[in-house]
C-alpha cells in the first residue's frame, strides 16, 4: 500500500473541494470557528508532513519546532504574511500560495468598493430603506464619478495591474507607486509611476494592493492621510495593518479625507463596537476580495496541487519561499 502522509487541514472546507486530498493522504481536519492551528491537533504534530492553512493561521518557528516531519505548508491565499517564510526555508519546508487565480475577483471587488464609496451607495441605500427618500432633489446624495478622476494604486503586481486595466476602461487617470517600473502597464493603460508622496497628493481614489511586509506595515499613517486630498477616498484591499487604524478613524472623523472602503481591517475581524462602523463615510466588507464561487474553488484546487507537489518533494506550482 503506498505511503499516505498525514496532512492537517486547519479548518473544514466543502467536501467536494477537498475530495482529491482525502484520496491521497490521511487527512486530519481542524475545528471551525477558531483562528490558528488548534492545540487539539497536537497529537498529530509529530507525524504531519503537510499543512493546508488559511490566512487566519499563524505558522511560526514555535509551531514548526513541533512538526519535525513537515515538508510543505500550503496557504489558501496569495498573501503569506501569516507564515514565517524564513523559518520554513531554514527547515527546508516549501510554502505554497495561490496567486493568479484570484486576480480578477479581487480587482472586481476593488471596483465595487471604489464605486460604492465614491457614490455613497451604502448610505443612499440605507436612507431609502429607512424611509428618508423624500422628493427627488438635485443636490442630494451627490458623489464622485470615476471618469476623469485620478486613481492611485499602491503596488502594481498582478492585482494592481488588473485594477489599472479596469480604471483605464472607466476613463480614469492611473498613477502608481511600486518598487519596480511596469512598462507594460504604462504602455497599455497609461499608468504613470510616481513617488509615494505624489500618489498621496494627487489621487482622488487611493487603492492599496501591496503585500504586508515590515516595509508596508503602517505605511498609511497619519502623515500619509494628511497628505491626501480632503475629497479623496481610500480603498484597502491589501491587509489591514498597511493602514494605521487609529489614524484612519481620525482622518474620517475630522475630514482629512472624504471616505474609505475597507475589505481588510486591523484587527480582523473588526469588533462590532469599533468606531469605524459608526462612521457614515466608511464602508467595511468582511475580507471578501476573492470570495466568488469560481475563485475560491480555484484557490482550493491550487492549494491542493501545491500541497501534493510538496509532499512528493517536487517544486510547487506556486512557491512563496526559496
Ligand atoms: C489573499 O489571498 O491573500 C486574500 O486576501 C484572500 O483571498
Amino acid at each position: 500500500m503506498p505511503h499516505r502522509p498525514v496532512v492537517i487541514l486547519t479548518h473544514p472546507m466543502p467536501e467536494d473541494w477537498i475530495a482529491p486530498l482525502r484520496e491521497a493522504v490521511q487527512l486530519v481536519v481542524g475545528p471551525a470557528g477558531v483562528a490558528g492551528v488548534a492545540a487539539d491537533l497536537r497529537p498529530h504534530f509529530g507525524e504531519v508532513e503537510g499543512l493546508l492553512t488559511w490566512l487566519i493561521d499563524r505558522v511560526d518557528e514555535h509551531l514548526l519546532a513541533e512538526m519535525p516531519r513537515l515538508k510543505v505548508v500550503s496557504n489558501l491565499a496569495v498573501g503569506v504574511d501569516n507564515i514565517d517564510l524564513e523559518a520554513c526555508s531554514r527547515r527546508g519546508i516549501a510554502v505554497g500560495h495561490t496567486p493568479g487565480v484570484l486576480t480578477e475577483a479581487v480587482a472586481d471587488l476593488t471596483f465595487a468598493l471604489l464605486l460604492a464609496v465614491g457614490r455613497g451607495l451604502f448610505t443612499a441605500a440605507e436612507d431609502a430603506r429607512a424611509g428618508r427618500w423624500g422628493l427627488w432633489q438635485p443636490d442630494a446624495w451627490l458623489g464622485t464619478e470615476l471618469n476623469g478622476s485620478t486613481l492611485g494604486i499602491l503596488g502594481l503586481g498582478q492585482i494592481g495591474q488588473a485594477v489599472a486595466r479596469r480604471a483605464h476602461a472607466f476613463g480614469m487617470r492611473v498613477l502608481y507607486t511600486s518598487r519596480s517600473p511596469k512598462p507594460e502597464a504604462e504602455a497599455r493603460w497609461g499608468a504613470q509611476r510616481v513617488p509615494w508622496e505624489t500618489l498621496l497628493a494627487e489621487s482622488d481614489f487611493l487603492s492599496l494592493h501591496v503585500p504586508l511586509t515590515p516595509a508596508t506595515q503602517g505605511m498609511v499613517d497619519a502623515e500619509a492621510l494628511r497628505r491626501m486630498k480632503p475629497t479623496a477616498y481610500l480603498v484597502n484591499m491589501a491587509r489591514g495593518p498597511v493602514v494605521q487604524t487609529e489614524a484612519l478613524v481620525r482622518a474620517l472623523q475630522e475630514g482629512w479625507i472624504a471616505g474609505a472602503a475597507l475589505d481588510v481591517t486591523d484587527p480582523e475581524p473588526l469588533p462590532p463596537e469599533h468606531p469605524l462602523y459608526r462612521l457614515s463615510n466608511c464602508l467595511i466588507t468582511p475580507h471578501i476580495g476573492s470570495a466568488t464561487h469560481l475563485t475560491r474553488r480555484r484557490m482550493a484546487d491550487l492549494a491542493i496541487s501545491n500541497l501534493l507537489a510538496g509532499l512528493r518533494g517536487e517544486p510547487l506550482p506556486h512557491q512563496a519561499n526559496a
